[in-house]
């Protein structure tokens, strides 16, 4: 082969160039940004700084939620649904409630792996603990993990009937057995019950924890 530098240069300027492009400017863009708190205050020079004592956001996350997170990458949730609340002129996504704000590249900052996903057959999550809160949410995503046609009739989400397990009562029914009426179609048989495992317990903490309830001087809330 005759022009072997040429093709080498060629290799060469072509990774230099998609190196530049994609990470040296997300870099330049990106790599500064920190936690803040909702919003800003002039100090006595007239910068804007954060108000003392106030809280610090996005949240860091942790805990059982974050091994959570480890569940929802492994059963593969990301390819039906997005974690992103697009701007209003890109899409419909504040306008039908699924988040009060679109998301900026703060919202992720405190994530070690951002699950921004790409699909949306299901609606997006990145605000689903807005949506669904406290014990109803909880009990709400037990019965829909389990079987969304309990809660979702025509769903076309897969069942995680294998994070549950069914067990005999023993004397009373335990206090986290999942409630399925009686009458449904998924209800265990007479004198059993679905107890979520811990992989189940773990990956509902992780839904409940995802909120943009929140606002960051560049992404308000506005009511
Ligand atoms: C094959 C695509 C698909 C996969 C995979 C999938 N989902 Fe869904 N999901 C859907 C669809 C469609 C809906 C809307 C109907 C419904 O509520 O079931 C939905 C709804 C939801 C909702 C309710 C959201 C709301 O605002 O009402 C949650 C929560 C959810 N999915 C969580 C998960 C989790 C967690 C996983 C992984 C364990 C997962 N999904 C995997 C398709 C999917």
């Amino acid at each position: 082969m005759k022009s072997l530098p040429l093709l080498f240069l060629g290799i060469f300027f072509m990774l230099a160039f998609s190196f530049t492009g994609i990470v040296l400017t997300s870099h330049v863009q990106f790599g500064a940004l920190e936690q803040t708190t909702e919003s800003l205050e002039a100090d006595e020079n007239g910068n804007l700084v954060m108000p003392e004592g106030e809280t610090l956001y996005p949240l860091i996350e942790g805990g059982l939620a974050l091994q959570g997170k480890e569940v929802y990458i492994s059963m593969g949730c990301i390819y039906c649904h997005s974690q992103q609340s697009r701007r209003e002129s890109f899409g419909a996504d504040v306008a039908r409630g699924w988040a009060q704000r679109a998301t900026v590249p703060r919202d992720y900052i405190s994530q070690s792996r951002v699950l921004l996903g790409t699909m949306r057959t299901g609606p997006d999550l990145v605000n689903v603990g807005g949506r669904l809160q406290g014990d109803g949410g909880r009990e709400w995503h037990h019965k829909h993990l389990y079987n969304p046609q309990i809660t979702s009739k025509g769903s076309n989400m897969p069942p995680f009937a294998f994070l549950y397990k069914v067990q005999a009562i023993d004397g009373a029914p335990s206090a986290d057995a999942v409630a399925i009426p009686a009458d449904s179609p998924y209800a265990p048989p007479a004198g059993y019950e679905i107890i979520p495992t811990r992989r189940a317990k773990a990956l509902v903490e992780y839904l409940l924890s995802l909120k943009i309830d929140y606002s960051l001087p560049e992404a308000p809330i506005l009511d």
